[in-house]
């Protein structure tokens, strides 16, 4: 996951320092391209050979190369990463930032860089705690910067308490599952939700009662995660509000498969949560029917499978997702639609599990691959539902 990865650790005066070493050689054994800025204090606690050495690439310590009248490049350095770490984050140096001082290279780095930033604290208890402190970390946060908080434990001035470095291997957890989210970062993603409606007449209809919620906030993660979400939806009370979602409002099935079809373009995910119906009328009258006293009798014919249709267009590149709505036999049948609507995973819901109805905030699922492996989770609020489902989505991209 990190491999080919460009990581720029800045190393600031901690004692922590030391531990840049781990996170370093972590790094590189995960095939990360790394380089090393280092301020001059954090030089008293670890040597830039170490770094430069384990990193296999020079180390920055000052503007100027190797004390010549030529200068390190900070707006490339700060270009050419995909993500800068702050390991340690000093008192000095995180307060140096918050303000915008520049008078060190790092802080030109860090004032440059056009990637995301991460910073890991590291000093005694009550410097942490202290208001500047605190000030400094939320105005950065708010900022944007993404802290990775301190631990408790033993400090280096014999205090236990809050302010150690938060462990190199959790570091590394957190770069990693920063890129991650990057499995759908400017990824295109169709998602079809809700029911939808078949017309009887001009004012009656054959629907169900899908509220589309579990769509709504698959389309809604989907988004925070830098993906383009095309949203295809049925006739619902609310429809996600969010620059990266692209809502398209339709009424029937037919409606629905024909939009498909023409939004199926570089589409990188399909995820089908709409509750299609299966039939519709074989008619429909133009005005509204009037009661004759003689019994009407309607004949209802099969509408398109669209999960099916769009299942045939599928490459190697793409994802399909389906969603399985059962009252009996859920298993069974899950597992049959995965193969007969070419999906990659199906969600099973059962209806017969208590907290699952239609239009209801929670949702129990197990998702099934096509070996056979499955996934179950608990009762939950359809938005953490969704949570997991990416997650596997994730797993599986
Ligand atoms: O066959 P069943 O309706 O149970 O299949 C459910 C899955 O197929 C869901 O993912 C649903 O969105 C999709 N589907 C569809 N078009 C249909 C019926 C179901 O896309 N006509």
């Amino acid at each position: 996951m990190l491999a080919g990865k460009k990581i720029l650790l800045a190393v600031s005066g901690s004692i922590a320092a030391y531990k840049a070493a781990l996170i370093v050689r972590i790094l590189m054994k995960g095939q990360a391209e790394v380089r090393v800025i280092m301020t001059e204090n954090a030089k008293k606690f670890v040597t830039p050979t170490t770094l430069s050495t384990l990193s296999k690439q020079p180390v920055y310590t000052s503007f100027y190369k190797n004390d010549s009248e030529e200068w390190h490049n900070h707006v490339a350095l700060g270009i050419w990463a995909d993500v800068l770490i702050i390991a340690p984050a000093s008192a000095h140096t995180l307060s140096k930032m918050a303000q915008g001082i520049c008078d060190n290279f790092l802080l030109s780095v860090f004032l440059s860089a056009r990637c995301p930033v991460y910073f890991a604290p590291a000093m005694d208890l009550d410097m942490l705690a202290h208001p500047a402190t605190q000030k400094n970390i939320n105005l950065l946060v708010s900022r944007g910067n993404h802290l990775i908080a301190s631990d408790v434990g033993d400090l280096a001035s014999g205090l236990n308490g809050k302010g150690r470095m938060a462990a190199p291997e959790t570091i590394i957890k957190i770069l990693e599952a920063h890129f991650k989210i990057g499995a759908f970062y400017n990824k295109k993603v169709l998602i079809t939700s809700g029911p939808t409606y078949e017309a009887l007449d001009s004012v009656r209809f054959i629907g169900n009662h899908s509220s589309g919620k579990m769509g709504y906030a698959l389309a809604l993660l989907f988004a925070k995660k830098g993906a383009q979400v095309v949203f295809i939806s049925g006739p619902v009370k609310n429809y996600p509000i969010h620059p990266n979602i692209k809502v398209i409002k339709v009424t029937s099935a037919d409606e629905m498969m024909e939009v498909c079809k023409n939004q199926y373009v570089d589409i990188d995910f399909a995820v089908f949560a709409a509750a299609v119906a299966d039939y519709k009328p074989s008619k429909t009258f133009d005005k509204k029917h009037k009661k004759d006293g003689t019994p009407l009798n309607i004949t209802l014919i099969e509408n398109p499978d669209i999960a099916r249709e769009i299942g045939k267009l599928k490459t190697e590149k793409q994802l399909h997702i389906g969603f399985a709505l059962e009252t009996n036999d859920g298993e069974v049948s899950a597992k049959l639609k995965i193969k007969r609507k070419n999906f990659d995973l199906i969600v099973l819901n059962s209806l017969k599990d208590p907290g699952v109805n239609f239009g209801g905030d929670t949702n129990k699922i197990t998702i099934f691959d096509p070996f056979d492996k499955e996934i179950s989770f608990e009762l939950k609020h359809k938005k953490e539902v969704a949570q997991d489902i990416v997650k596997i989505i994730e797993s599986y991209a």
